[in-house]
């Protein structure tokens, strides 16, 4: 694997999810694989499990680690080509990057969405930018659009807890007060439509999320229909795709707070597993009492993320 960014990229996720189990029996299984070899994790954003369950991973394969965070003791870099740079970025990603690369075999990139304009960030501008001048294998720690680590650890905790061959999974928006990219949906809604499950995605009009990720999966605007009956509950705020309405494009457009996931609305389901990719504002996003009960799976899917990181990690350095 030379690029992660797209479900499509991982190939058949039947595979997948059998070499996710065979790590997470051992996961020190292919540690002479990263001998010698090193990765660059390089953070434009703040992280947490990211940052920690990637290390993690590369140290699983006897990788070094190197981590970068360009807001802190980095240059500050210009992104843009053509910009005439008296203002305060001292270096243009176009050195910067090869640069890096002189250092690593495998480059992570983490950067959000800047909603200054919705081209940029769905052409996954910076992302790309890597891919170009690095000359090297680049995985998104999630970029402006997606969040593949997580939905493929998404995936792997759904394959781990469902109770039927092919499960009900609910995408919900939920309420927050400051506006998020929409890579953490997107990727999640392209996984499960990948997958083999029943899926439906519930939000306020507007948010409709963009097609090359939602593709023809079933958008139910009542929150409550979309939950009867479901099996996984997965909350996650975003902001407006500017799918139907360009001029709201990261926006928030609606502060409704009976999207909160809380035990009413998870009283309809088939007493489904909660799920949300964390961090989460608790009685925004979803009450106290939800995110706490037995059927709350919010730890057991960050711990998958050093088994998505470990396997991708692994594919990358057999593709060296
Ligand atoms: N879920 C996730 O990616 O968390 P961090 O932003 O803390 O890395």
């Amino acid at each position: 694997m030379k690029f992660f960014r797209y479900a499509s990229d991982m190939g058949d996720l039947r595979q997948a999810l059998n070499e996710a189990a065979e790590i997470k029996r051992d996961r020190f299984k292919f540690r002479s694989l990263g001998e010698n070899k090193t990765v660059l994790l390089i953070f434009f954003n703040n992280s947490l499990r990211t940052r920690l369950s990637t290390q993690k991973a590369a140290l699983n394969l006897g990788m070094n680690v190197i981590v970068l965070d360009v807001n802190q003791g980095a240059w500050k870099l210009e992104t843009e080509r053509g910009v005439v740079m008296d203002g305060d970025k001292s270096e243009h990603l176009l050195e910067a990057v090869p640069v890096m690369a002189q250092y690593c075999d495998l480059i992570g990139v983490r950067t959000f969405a800047r909603f200054e304009s919705r081209e940029a960030d769905y052409t996954e501008q910076i992302l790309n930018q890597f891919i170009r001048y690095s000359g090297r294998p680049v995985f998104s720690m999630e970029s402006a659009t997606v969040h593949p680590l997580q939905a493929f650890a998404d995936l792997i905790t759904i394959e781990e807890h469902k109770r039927s061959v092919r499960p009900k999974v609910v995408l919900t928006w939920a309420p927050h007060p400051k506006a998020l990219p929409q890579a953490v949906p997107n990727s999640f809604a392209e996984w499960m439509r990948a997958a083999d499950v029943d899926f439906v995605v519930t939000h306020p009009e507007g948010y409709e999320l963009d097609p090359q990720f939602v593709g023809d999966a079933r958008v139910e605007y009542d929150q409550m229909k979309a939950f009867e009956n479901a099996d996984f509950i997965y909350a996650k705020n975003w902001s407006c795709p500017g799918v139907t309405r360009s001029d709201d494009y990261g926006k928030i457009i609606n502060t409704d707070r009976s999207w909160t996931v809380d035990a009413d609305h998870m009283a309809v389901t088939r007493n489904a597993f909660f799920m949300h990719c964390l961090p989460v504002r608790r009685n925004m996003i979803v009450t106290d009492d939800v995110i706490e009960a037995p059927t709350s799976l919010v730890i057991p899917e960050a711990a998958n993320r050093e088994i998505s990181a470990t396997v991708v990690l692994k594919r990358m350095l057999e593709a060296l």
